[in-house]
């Protein structure tokens, strides 16, 4: 999906939707008229941080590059049809676990009620489950801070929208950890947070912000969380220590990030490109690059407005939310039609039993069973999921490794060695990524502040990745129409 995406953006890119061929491809920022970046301090009154109309009456509009269009409208689809999927699909699952959760709390029941599997059979009265009222204490005091937060500061976020935050994060939270178990990628709850503030706050940049930070955070708090305690409940681990040990690490993190951001900009500042393509410490920041634009977009510009200049993207929510109940209803009632209707009226119409069922036979054999078996290796979210890794200079090469390990690891390995793969398999995996870790921080240490702060590694693996035009395209005003490559093509 990764790469058939790839050749639809290049499609759309060299035919020039909507005006892609005058910005580089694959970046994630916003272009103004001139395609250069978005200076969004053009249209903002400094003192009222919002948009003042007749700025922008003279800046004009700010545009999204090609692939970042394409990804914001795959998000719309992916969120739509995961939502819709996993209600309908998991409805009874996602019935329980939200009915459980109310009936055992206000019950003073224990959460392993209606639970007979081996893992909770062990779990059961082994260690004291947490109490409620712990989860109880963690929400007060993280609704409080937020509310105190947007209301104490110039955010410009009234305090209601924290209601929102959670209203939204308590009905999606479970369907979303539903997907990550089973396909680990989520349903990003940024997409909302995106479209929402813009429609409540247009031509105010500050609350998408907030709102997009403290939604997201909703997420990756109650899902981190949960994963965790999944994990917890596999390895019999305590659930209280698991707790403590979660929430003390979102304590530590608070300062570490606070303190990361002031290393970065103490560090990596010297020459002011922090957060631009040409650092040379290559500190480019795609995700913080790729939410400045959609606040851009999104807030200063208004969500409707950005309908108005893309107007194909409100529909792909629709597109979204059909094409996932069609995917459950084709999973549901495609082999009951194939027995009901295929064979007993297209193939069986005027037959005898002996033919009918030679025809019927041939028809699984030929098309029925080999469309099957693509489709039973296809999970829709995943593969959705998989055609959105495009934009913010993340070309190709940050998938392929990727695929080179799956291929060895979830093919060759598994299928040749099986008992080899299945006690080792997660152990290389948990030391591969502490090996990054590990190898990040003496990178970090040596190069970046110790003795090879200076030092000139010229080779192939260290110069591949920014040789190419897709690196020099990021934010450096490469595109197909200006760039003077494609002259011929400038009749656009
Ligand atoms: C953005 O616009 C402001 C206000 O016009 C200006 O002071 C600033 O230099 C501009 N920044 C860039 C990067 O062009
Ligand atoms: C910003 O907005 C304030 C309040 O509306 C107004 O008094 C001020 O003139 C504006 N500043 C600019 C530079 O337009």
């Amino acid at each position: 999906m990764r790469v058939l995406s790839g050749v639809v953006i290049l499609i759309m890119y060299y035919t020039n939707v909507s005006w892609a061929a005058y910005m580089p491809i694959n970046s994630n920022n916003a272009f103004d008229k001139t395609m250069a970046t978005y200076n969004v301090s053009k249209v903002l009154n400094s003192t009222t941080n919002s948009v003042d109309v007749a700025a922008y009456q003279a800046y004009g509009p700010p545009y999204y590059a090609i692939a970042n269009l394409f990804v914001t409208g795959g998000n719309f689809v992916y969120y739509t049809f995961s939502v819709v999927y996993v209600f309908v699909k998991y409805w009874r699952p996602l019935k329980k676990a939200f009915v459980g959760m109310v009936v055992n709390t206000l019950q003073r029941r224990s959460i392993y009620t209606g639970f007979r599997d081996g893992h909770t059979r062990m779990m059961r009265g082994a260690y004291p489950e947490v109490p409620e009222w712990w989860y109880g204490l963690v929400f007060a005091f993280g609704f409080a801070i937020s509310v105190a937060a947007c209301v104490a500061w110039p955010t410009q976020t009234p305090w209601w929208s924290i209601l929102a935050v959670t209203a939204v994060g308590a009905v999606l939270t479970i369907p979303w950890v539903v997907i990550e178990s089973i396909a680990a990628t989520g349903i990003s709850l940024n997409v909302i947070w995106q479209v929402l503030p813009g429609i409540w706050f247009p031509g105010q940049p500050l609350p998408q912000l907030v709102l997009l930070m403290l939604g997201g955070a909703f997420e990756q708090m109650a899902g981190g969380f949960t994963t965790d305690l999944k994990y917890a409940h596999y390895a019999k681990l305590p659930p209280r220590a698991v707790f403590r040990g979660h929430v003390s690490a979102c304590v530590v993190n608070c300062f570490l990030y606070c303190a990361i951001l002031e290393v970065m900009l103490a560090y990596y500042n010297s020459d002011n490109t922090l957060c631009q393509w040409d650092n040379k410490e290559h500190m480019v920041c795609a995700y913080a690059q790729s939410v400045y634009a959609s606040t851009i977009l999104f807030g200063a510009f208004g969500t409707n407005n950005m309908f108005k200049l893309y107007p194909a993207l409100p529909w792909l929510f629709l597109a979204g939310a059909l094409l996932g109940l069609a995917w459950v209803a084709a999973e549901t009632y495609l082999p009951r039609f194939k027995t009901a209707v295929l064979r007993a009226r297209v193939f069986g119409a005027g037959l005898g039993d002996a033919a009918r069922d030679a025809r019927y036979a041939a028809f699984e054999r030929r098309l029925w069973d080999p469309a099957a078996r693509v489709l039973a290796c296809l999970h829709p979210a995943i593969a959705l999921s998989g055609a959105l890794n495009w934009a913010g200079n993340t070309n190709l090469a940050y998938a392929t490794l990727g695929i080179y390990l799956a291929w060895l690891f979830q093919f060759y390995l598994k299928r040749r060695y099986t008992a080899w793969w299945g006690k080792y398999a997660y152990m290389v995996f948990a030391g591969l990524t502490v090996g990054v870790a590990v190898s990040g921080l003496v990178v970090t240490l040596v190069f970046s502040f110790g003795a090879g702060k200076n030092a000139n590694l010229a080779w192939w693996g260290n110069d591949v990745s920014t040789a190419g035009l897709d690196y020099q395209l990021y934010n450096n005003n490469a595109s197909l129409v200006v760039s003077g490559r494609r002259r011929r093509r400038r009749g656009w």
